[in-house]
């Protein structure tokens, strides 16, 4: 129910009833000691009183926090994986996302003009992939900060004249924190100083053996400026894909993460959400970090319109009352009114943690017994 009496209030927070009722008088709030309070009430009273409070919601009032409801194996489609480049400065990320997305434009929407929503998707052999185009690192900041895994493959860009240097070190420990398959793409085959067999004996160090050698890990060679080797890198993707067989059940409510927001002058609060379960639809109402809204309307990164967006798909969209963060939870729920009232809770969970104070008294069993 969200809220304590007053002398509950004053045992969790290791202070006397009468002291409590003091200190609420004094804030202008009239109480006895069987009062209710509202955890914002609380929250206050715990700053006043300089104490850290952690507010637990209840699991049953609050789907978003729950752990999500397994899927029967029958219901599980296979859905394009998602792909994110890492690498180390000037190695070619850049120009190997820009590559890829030009060369592959998908029949059908061709002539689509290009929206930049964060990522997009090529298609190749009739099979989608999704590229995320949040620099690696970032993703994977966001990523492990927020608990989200939204990247099911890593690219590791490394330069063939330039060989490992220490923001590839730091990509593979990424990617393998994470447990996310590592494909190695060697870029800069043009250059007459690349060197593709010295990465490769250097990445040995570092567990990425290539199968001609006598490992797992596959490599492609690529010049991402020339074009070259893209098909190929391609094909890798959908064969690990195939092997890890990513799935997702596209036939209920959406969930996924925010990737990139903003405030858009003539649009209002837009996001560009990464659909990760579910069916995303026109008219949904979402809850995303602590904001809420209803889809208005649906871009994917052809600039094309759509009505719904199944399982790794990017799509930008309006309806939101504010501008949520990236890296964001992103779920829809049954109506708008559930979508509010979650998100006005998550919204009091982060002012709470934003109320700095000095003793740092921890009451993770706050609303144990409620
Ligand atoms: P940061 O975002 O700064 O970390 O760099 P990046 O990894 O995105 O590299 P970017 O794509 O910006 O490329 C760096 C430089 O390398 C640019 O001048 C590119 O033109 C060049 N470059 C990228 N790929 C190739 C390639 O395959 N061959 C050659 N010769 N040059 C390349
Ligand atoms: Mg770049």
């Amino acid at each position: 129910r969200g809220t304590m009496t007053v002398g509950e209030t004053a045992k969790l927070l290791h202070k006397d009833a009468s002291e409590v009722i003091k200190k609420l008088i004094s804030m202008g709030v009239m109480a006895t000691i069987n009062q209710e309070l509202d955890i914002d009430t609380i929250l206050l009273l715990a700053a006043e009183f300089g104490v850290e409070v952690e507010v637990k919601i209840p699991v049953e009032e609050d789907r978003f926090e729950t752990v999500e409801e397994v899927d029967n194996e029958a219901d599980l489609k296979e859905r394009p994986p998602v792909v994110t480049i890492m690498g180390h400065v000037d190695h070619g990320k850049t120009t190997l996302l820009d590559a890829i997305r030009s060369t592959n434009v998908t029949s059908g929407e061709a002539g689509g003009i290009t929206q930049h929503i964060g990522a997009y998707q090529v298609e190749i052999n009739n099979k989608k992939i999704t590229f995320l185009d949040t620099p690696g690192h970032e993703a994977f900041t966001l990523m492990r900060a927020r608990g989200a895994q939204i990247t099911d493959i890593t690219i590791i860009v490394v330069a063939a004249d330039d060989g490992v240097m220490p923001q590839t070190v730091e990509a593979i420990s990424h990617a393998k924190a994470a447990g996310v398959p590592i494909i190695v793409a060697v870029n800069k085959i043009d250059k007459p100083d690349a060197d593709p067999d010295r990465v490769k004996q250097e990445l040995t160090e570092y567990e990425l053996v290539p199968e001609e050698w006598g490992g797992d890990t596959i490599f492609v060679n690529v010049s991402a400026k020339q074009r070259m080797g893209l098909e190929e890198l391609l094909e890798m993707i959908l064969l690990v894909a195939e092997v890890n067989e990513f799935k997702a059940n596209p036939n209920k409510r959406a969930r996924g993460t925010v990737i990139e927001a903003e405030l858009d002058k003539g649009r209002g609060p837009v996001a560009r959400v990464l659909v990760q379960h579910g069916t995303l639809k026109v008219g949904d109402a979402f809850v995303a970090g602590n904001c809420f809204g209803r889809v208005r309307a649906m871009v994917n990164d052809k600039g094309r319109r759509l009505k719904e967006a199944g399982p790794s798909t990017p799509v930008e969209i309006t309806g939101l009352t504010e501008v949520p963060q990236a890296g964001d939870p992103f779920m829809v729920f049954e109506d708008e009114r559930k979508a509010r009232s979650i998100a006005e809770k998550r919204a009091i969970t982060q002012r709470q943690s934003e109320l700095g104070s000095n003793t740092r008294v921890t009451l993770d069993d706050l609303f144990k017994h409620i």
